[in-house]
């Protein structure tokens, strides 16, 4: 493993900073997500190898801002509407993310493809938005097992990223992080070998360099997410191509989210 001082890794001569981020689902009240951002922050003060963020639900969002606040943890929204405001009950805009000081935002999580009929098309015009706003997103692909049992993975990485980057500048995407998430390895205990995920990330690598640049897939961080837990982190987070970690179930204590964090 190739780490430099300032925490960055070394690739080609392209720093990635590892972004460690906890996805806490529809769990937390505002209170009890207080309690667990006060008792984190201690944990991880000073922590400037990785970056670190929170997406908590969106009642508890200010709520996580302010706790965070002047501290070295991110806060953002597991969802975000694509349109900028309108009739669309249930929704939250962009601006009204950004109002609550949030940085940053999940987009395309497969339980938001599965539960959600959330489609590429809408993962592609999330995506254009959140850029637009400055919001670094987060754009979730990952295969299912009867994918990945029948060959497909590769295929079903490329169509994702395709339909998630249609369109997209660049030039006005350098915030852009993609989490690799095989749906099999989320919230089942099932994680993908070191070597599964760093062959998956290097698809997506490649395609992003064929749909943007080398320079600009040699300088895109690239998670992993599923099943993430402090007894796997290093054996998954010490390998090069992997740039951080979105975490569930493992992040929803403030002991177990630190220890990943500082695997
Ligand atoms: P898990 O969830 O860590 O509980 O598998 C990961 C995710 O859904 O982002």
């Amino acid at each position: 493993m190739d780490r430099i001082k300032s925490g960055t890794r070394k690739i080609n001569q392209m720093p990635r900073k590892a972004l460690i981020a906890a996805n806490w689902k529809m769990f937390k009240t505002p209170a009890e997500a207080k309690a667990f951002t006060d008792a984190f922050l201690p944990l991880v003060a000073g922590h400037d190898r990785d970056e670190i963020a929170l997406f908590p639900s969106v009642t508890s969002l200010a709520t996580v801002v302010e706790a965070a606040a002047g501290s070295n943890v991110a806060v953002g929204l597991q969802n975000m509407h694509f349109a900028e405001e309108g009739a669309y009950t249930g929704e939250t805009s962009a601006a009204m993310l950004k109002a609550v000081g949030a940085t940053h935002v999940l987009i395309g999580h497969s339980e938001r493809r599965q539960y959600f009929n959330e489609t590429d098309e809408v993962v592609n015009k999330k995506l254009h938005t959140a850029l637009k706003h400055g919001i670094v997103p987060v754009v979730c692909v990952g295969e299912h097992l009867h994918e990945r049992e029948t060959g497909q993975t590769g295929l079903v990485l490329l169509k994702q990223l395709q339909g998630a980057l249609h369109n997209i500048d660049s030039a006005h995407a350098h915030s852009l992080v993609i989490a690799y998430e095989p749906v099999w390895a989320i919230g089942t205990g099932r994680t993908a070998t070191p070597e599964m995920a760093i062959e998956a990330h290097m698809i997506i690598r490649a395609e992003l360099a064929n749909i943007f640049d080398s320079h600009f897939a040699k300088a895109t961080r690239i998670l992993y997410g599923g099943s993430v837990k402090p007894e796997n982190a290093s054996e998954l987070l010490g390998q090069d191509e992997i740039d951080g970690a979105l975490v569930g179930g493992a992040s929803l204590k403030p002991e177990s989210f630190a220890a990943i964090v500082k695997y």
